[in-house]
């Protein structure tokens, strides 16, 4: 895809995207299929989370959904976790979850908007998305979610952002082009990112510490060789053993859409 042919939004309301999103908490409840489903991305964002938060500080999760990453980071977290997200049904199954729980360190969970002003949250030193903002409609509101959050983050705070950016799936889908396997086209109610469109909007108070692509090599293995050697008539096997090699070896290159991004408030 050309720059020229980037989308700039993807024609759906925010009260569409939300309402989606009220359904998957509907259909799925607790289960990772709520919001995620392919279960070693979801291994390998939890990782990236833990390399990239200092569990030491107060975070924020955006678009915390059923609150997956949040339960887990409790397990090795040792200050007060926050959760907000737009859809009040993926809340009401957080709230469920962490009272079954009983979270070791304090775990709270609101219902919020990336696109509002979050200030009645109060400051986070930290906070991250995962893949929150591809559910904005246009490139404006995923610039507007960026200064959202860098307005409740105090100078020196970070931002860890695990989005998916549109470069990457370009590379994906032009190597399986190339071996006779179809391009992996968009959901109707995301929003890639551009890498390149983030740095150029990117609020003056932030600067870009790091891209770290750390699905790189997951995304090569399982969308371009294990497509490829599975039977055309079957869907490729998330959990094929060649998959989860690839999650053991270094995330070599740039080929995966799943990246992370952060941020740090200039003091
Ligand atoms: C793909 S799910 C990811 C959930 C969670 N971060 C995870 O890793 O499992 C995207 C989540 O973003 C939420 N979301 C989308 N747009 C939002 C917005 N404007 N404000 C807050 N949450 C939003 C959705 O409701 C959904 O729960």
């Amino acid at each position: 895809m050309t720059e020229a042919a980037t989308r700039m939004q993807t024609g759906h309301s925010v009260d569409e995207i939300r309402a989606f999103w009220n359904g998957q908490a509907e259909r799925y409840g607790a289960d990772l299929k709520a919001t995620m489903y392919d279960p070693l991305a979801k291994e390998l964002e939890v990782a990236a989370l833990q390399q990239h938060l200092d569990r030491k500080v107060p975070a924020l999760e955006v678009g915390c959904g059923n609150g997956v990453n949040l339960l887990q980071m409790t397990e090795w977290f040792e200050a007060p976790l926050t959760g907000v997200d737009y859809s009040d049904r993926m809340i009401a199954v957080a709230n469920g979850l962490a009272k079954e729980r009983s979270p070791r360190v304090p775990l709270k969970f609101a219902v919020a908007s990336v696109l509002e002003d979050l200030r009645h949250l109060g400051m986070f030193p930290q906070i991250f998305t995962v893949r929150c903002l591809i559910n904005l409609p246009s490139r404006d509101d995923q610039a507007r979610a960026l200064a959202n959050l860098a307005a409740i983050l105090p100078p020196g705070g970070e931002i860890v952002m695990i989005e998916h950016f549109e470069e990457g799936q370009e590379r994906i889908n032009e190597l399986r082009q190339s071996v006779g396997l179809p391009a992996i086209s968009y959901k109707w109610h995301n929003l890639y990112m551009r890498e390149s469109d983030v740095l150029a909007r990117l609020p003056e108070q932030l600067e870009h510490v790091e891209t770290d692509r750390f699905a790189s090599l997951y995304y090569l293995i399982s969308r371009v060789f294990n497509a490829y050697v599975t039977p055309a008539d079957k869907d490729p096997d998330y959990l094929a053993e060649i998959n989860k090699l690839s999650c053991r070896l270094p995330a070599v290159g740039d080929f995966a859409p799943l990246k992370l991004m952060r941020f740090r408030k200039r003091k």
